[in-house]
């Protein structure tokens, strides 16, 4: 095998691997679409339980795919990739898992503020403020990872393969 096809030949992700990538996008864009718009909405305690619940799942859930991805599966990034490459990849995912757990641990900081009746003020707003801030840092990074993603569908070289189901295309 030359150079070229052994760069090719790469393996793609397990299968659980898939699903813990794909459902949980599907988990996270629940969670979006049902975002909370405005504070006063969580004096419904049905609402506040179920916010807390999701919170906690989602965390769970987390931990549960990083520590299997960790332990189990490698980057399909090509060899011959420069340390700079790989260590924007390494970047933006750990980014992606830092920064969706910072918007679930201050949104149960808010719930847990509200529930003891700090309904305004200083305090709630910085933490609203943290919850919103992880929010638009996770859409920057999830901006540079669809980049990413194009360019290696672009560059052929089996990384979209490895994890998307779609658009694959022929490396012949
Ligand atoms: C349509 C959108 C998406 C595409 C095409 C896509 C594509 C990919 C590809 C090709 C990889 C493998 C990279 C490698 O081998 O190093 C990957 C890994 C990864 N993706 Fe995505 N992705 C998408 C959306 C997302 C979103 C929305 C998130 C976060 C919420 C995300 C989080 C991750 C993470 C953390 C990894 C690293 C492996 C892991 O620990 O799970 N991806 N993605
Ligand atoms: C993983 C879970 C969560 C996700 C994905 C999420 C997502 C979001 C999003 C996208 C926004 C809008 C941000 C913006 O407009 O910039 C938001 C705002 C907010 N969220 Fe969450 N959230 C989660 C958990 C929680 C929890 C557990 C609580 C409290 C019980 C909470 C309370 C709030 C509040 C009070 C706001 C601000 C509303 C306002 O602008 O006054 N969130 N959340």
């Amino acid at each position: 095998m030359n150079k070229e096809n052994e760069q090719k030949s790469v393996e793609g992700f397990s299968l659980t691997a898939k699903l813990f990538h794909w459902g949980f996008i599907l988990i996270f864009s629940y969670g979006i679409l049902k975002q909370i718009d405005n504070i006063n909405q969580l004096e419904d305690l049905a609402l506040l339980k179920f916010e807390i619940i999701f919170a906690l799942l989602f965390i769970l859930f987390l931990i549960i795919r990083f520590i299997y991805m960790k332990r189990t599966q490698k980057s399909s990034l090509p060899p011959d990739t420069t340390k700079f490459q790989k260590a924007a990849a390494k970047l933006v995912h750990y980014g992606m898992y830092v920064t969706m757990i910072s918007i679930a641990l201050s949104g149960l900081v808010i719930g847990f503020l509200y529930w003891l009746g700090l309904k305004s003020g200083l305090l709630i707003e910085t933490i609203i403020f943290w919850h919103e801030s992880s929010v638009s840092i996770v859409y920057w990074l999830i901006g540079l990872h669809l980049l990413g993603a194009v360019y290696h569908w672009i560059k052929n070289d089996g990384v979209w393969e490895s994890m998307v189901p779609i658009l694959n295309r022929n490396r012949e």
